[in-house]
């Protein structure tokens, strides 16, 4: 018997909308868990609405043609509150601009998969806790700029395997430790890790105090 026309176009139909229900959207549920994380006088997250089809037409996101999320623009936007480990499903990120804000709380470990990164600006916020080792899988990430936030701990040693890295800034931060020389870190001018007063460096100059004030 054959099946008629309209039942396969219904049922196209709604296995394309359950698509779209279960994948098409994740990313925008990543988005929306980091709007309800945020505190935003300024009404900038307005058009963030979670029953659109996709997070494509909201304000400060854009994407590539296939729909999936490449930036993310919310620099100097008066936001408050904190980061959510969901920003690390946006696996086509390429540009995390979050600068010039008042956020605080850590950098979940998971900014670590967005293998897409090109540039992770969280420079001046009022960010605590220690830079993620994950950061190490960064492996496209050119800039990454987090200074003048209240970060502690050591740098990754990790962040030396970051072979695309040009600039890095963890200037005014309450880093220890000792500044890595290898790998990216070479090139990186010692003033990008200057008002860090627990911070040694950098390792070739032979310092006596390696790790000494880092407990
Ligand atoms: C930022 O938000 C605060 C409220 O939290 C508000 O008083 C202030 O005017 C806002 N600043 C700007 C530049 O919009
Ligand atoms: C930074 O965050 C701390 C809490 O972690 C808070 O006490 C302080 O007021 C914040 N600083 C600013 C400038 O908002």
């Amino acid at each position: 018997m054959a099946v008629p026309t309209w039942l396969w176009t219904l049922s196209a139909t709604m296995t394309l909308t359950l698509i779209s229900l279960v994948h098409g959207n994740s990313e925008g549920d990543a988005l929306y868990t980091l709007k309800k994380s945020l505190t935003d006088p300024d009404n900038v997250l307005q058009s963030w609405d979670p029953n659109l089809v996709n997070p494509c037409t909201w304000f400060h996101i854009t994407c590539d043609l296939q729909n999936r999320v490449t930036r993310l623009d919310l620099g100097n936007s008066n936001l408050s509150g904190h980061l959510v480990p969901e920003l690390g499903k946006l696996e086509h990120l390429q540009y995390l601009e979050l600068y010039k804000n008042n956020i605080q709380g850590t950098i979940p470990a998971e900014l670590g998969n967005l293998k897409s990164l090109i540039s992770l600006d969280l420079y001046n916020n009022n960010i605590s806790g220690t830079i993620p080792p994950s950061f190490g899988k960064l492996k496209s990430l050119v800039f990454l700029r987090l200074n003048d936030n209240r970060l502690t701990g050591r740098i990754p040693k990790e962040l030396v395997g970051m072979s695309s890295l040009k600039v890095v800034d963890v200037s005014t931060n309450d880093l220890c430790g000792t500044i890595p020389t290898s790998g990216p870190f070479e090139h990186i001018p010692l003033n990008n890790f200057e008002n860090n007063p627990r911070l040694e460096g950098p390792e070739l100059l032979g310092l006596a105090s390696y790790d000494t004030n880092c407990s």
